[in-house]
């Protein structure tokens, strides 16, 4: 393949509506996801040193520390799939040092996407997701319900999904947010978040096509 993958990073508050997004991105522009929180959350299923240090930090709502993420997260990216498909980076870089630690290795996306949500929005969006641990999926009991009898009567809620730890999360995300954002500032685009998911992906891929016209090498230059 000549063409050069497209990269993507995608941002926003907890519960933005990120992971629902990358699912629909991974579906139609066929990117590897890579989730910073599904890494972490892999780590701590397999009972690792490491994953029992994250649950301490996930749990308070606080960043894990540099040492666990930015390791795991460039691992990730640099493997074949990553580098031949292109990818879709969520929830990284969260801090000014993460970012830093891409930027040294040369590693910048062509767009970096920002969903924006208002905090009410998030908090309800919290406690009202469920997981189906089978099929990976994210669900909502009141916006995304279960198909069906059997997939709600497997869903899981995620440990760090209360309302008293989101505000947590929420305080860390805007001590951190600010010095992502100037890190990206010729690439962000802002996209309303507050709308129907569908509609929100709407607005991304026209975005993400966009980008793909414009980018050399790409089968629309040609
Ligand atoms: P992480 O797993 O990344 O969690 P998060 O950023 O809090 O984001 P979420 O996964 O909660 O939400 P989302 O934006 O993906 O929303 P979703 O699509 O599920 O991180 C967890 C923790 O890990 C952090 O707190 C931190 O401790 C650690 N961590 C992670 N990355 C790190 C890093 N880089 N460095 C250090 N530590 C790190 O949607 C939410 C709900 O809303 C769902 O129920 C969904 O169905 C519903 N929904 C989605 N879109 C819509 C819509 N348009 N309308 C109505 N409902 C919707």
């Amino acid at each position: 393949k000549t063409e050069e993958p497209l990269k993507v990073m995608i941002s926003g508050a907890p519960a933005s509506g990120k992971g629902t997004q990358c699912e629909l991105i991974k579906k139609k522009y066929g990117l590897v996801h890579i989730a910073a929180g599904d890494l972490l959350r892999a780590e701590i299923a397999s009972g690792t040193e490491k994953g029992k240090v994250a649950k301490e930090y996930m749990e308070k709502g606080m960043l894990v520390p540099d040492e666990i993420v930015v390791m795991m997260v460039k691992e990730r990216l640099l493997q074949p799939d990553a580098q031949e498909n292109g990818w879709l980076l969520d929830g990284y870089p969260r801090s000014f040092s993460q970012a830093k630690a891409l930027e040294d290795l040369g590693i910048r996306p062509d767009i970096f996407i920002l969903l924006e949500v208002s905090e009410e929005d998030l908090v309800e969006r919290v406690v009202g997701r469920r997981l189906d641990p089978v099929t990976g999926k994210i669900y909502h009991l009141k916006y995304s319900p279960p198909e069906n009898e059997e997939i709600a009567a497997r869903l899981t809620q995620r440990f760090d999904d209360t309302e008293e730890k989101v505000k947590l999360r929420l305080q860390t995300h805007h001590q951190n947010v600010e010095a992502v954002l100037s890190t990206y500032e010729d690439i962000i685009v802002r996209v309303n978040g507050s709308v129907a998911k569908e509609d929100v992906f709407a607005e991304i891929d026209k975005v993400l096509s966009s980008v793909i016209e414009k980018k050399p090498n790409s089968s629309a230059s040609m």
